[in-house]
């Protein structure tokens, strides 16, 4: 998976991206991170990349062709690379726009993304981007929820963190992104480690019983349990078996 970011802050997303397990991932190979700098593009010295908005009112516009001659310069990038690979036959790369506009972001979002070689991310900033680039670029618009950030990095960070660890060989235990919350419609069930005894809380004596069975049991009805309980809403889409929904009516029932 390679990410391609354009942006006015390339060191906020390579500083957050450097780190934990992404970092770890960058270093092994299973994903690379390139940030653009749009301001390398403004085209004149001053590295003015924004404007006043035609028709007036607050604040100022990111012009188009800085953002433009960017996304041609990693076009490049990706072409050059795929030189005489089947990869040059590929559909055109996705170009996500981070805006409170776009679609909600999702966790079967960040999977579709993670089939992906190449994703391109059009960060804005100050009160907009000139429409006329948008509409000659961008294949996609993403939000990450309802709420107004001052610009697209902290979304494109968010939506990079949760593709990446959808990526084979990002994770060394390729079972937890499978049974972690929302996979199958559940949340995750609770986690416990040493001491067994902690303050007055004991960790549930099944987890030390090693029987396998009864763990795989006691593990799904707590994440029918939990989902219940915290997201019910997300039972409406879950496969669950006569028992566990009756369980989960249960629960809902008496909240
Ligand atoms: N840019 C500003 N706010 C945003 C949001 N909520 N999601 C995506 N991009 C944004």
């Amino acid at each position: 998976m390679n990410f391609h970011v354009m942006t006015l802050f390339p060191g906020l997303i390579d500083n957050a991206m450097g780190e934990s397990i992404t970092g770890r991932a960058i270093k092994a190979g299973y994903i690379s991170v390139n940030a653009v700098n749009i301001r390398d593009f403004a085209g004149n010295r001053s590295g003015s990349v924004d404007d006043y908005p035609y028709g007036g009112g607050a604040g100022m516009v990111m012009k188009a062709e800085p953002v433009y001659m960017c996304y041609k310069y990693i076009c490049g990038q990706i072409q050059e690379r795929n030189q005489g690979t089947a990869e040059n036959r590929k559909p055109p790369v996705r170009v996500v726009y981070l805006t409170p506009q776009g679609r909600t972001f999702s966790q079967k979002l960040a999977a579709e993304y993670a089939d992906e070689e190449d994703i391109i991310f059009l960060c804005g900033h100050y009160e907009g981007i000139d429409e006329r680039v948008i509409e000659e670029i961008v294949t996609d618009y993403v939000s990450i929820g309802d709420y107004v950030l001052t610009g697209g990095e902290l979304p494109a960070l968010v939506m990079m963190d949760a593709i990446s660890r959808l990526v084979p060989g990002v994770l060394n235990n390729c079972i937890s992104a499978q049974t972690e919350s929302f996979s199958g419609s559940l949340l995750e069930y609770p986690q416990y480690t040493r001491p067994e005894h902690w303050r007055d809380r004991s960790v549930p004596p099944v987890l030390l019983s090693g029987n396998h069975k009864k763990l795989a049991e006691w593990y799904r009805e707590q994440s029918v349990i939990r989902t219940a309980l915290m997201r019910p809403d997300l039972l409406e889409n879950a496969e669950l078996t006569q028992e566990e929904r009756e369980l989960a009516d249960s629960i809902i029932n008496n909240l």
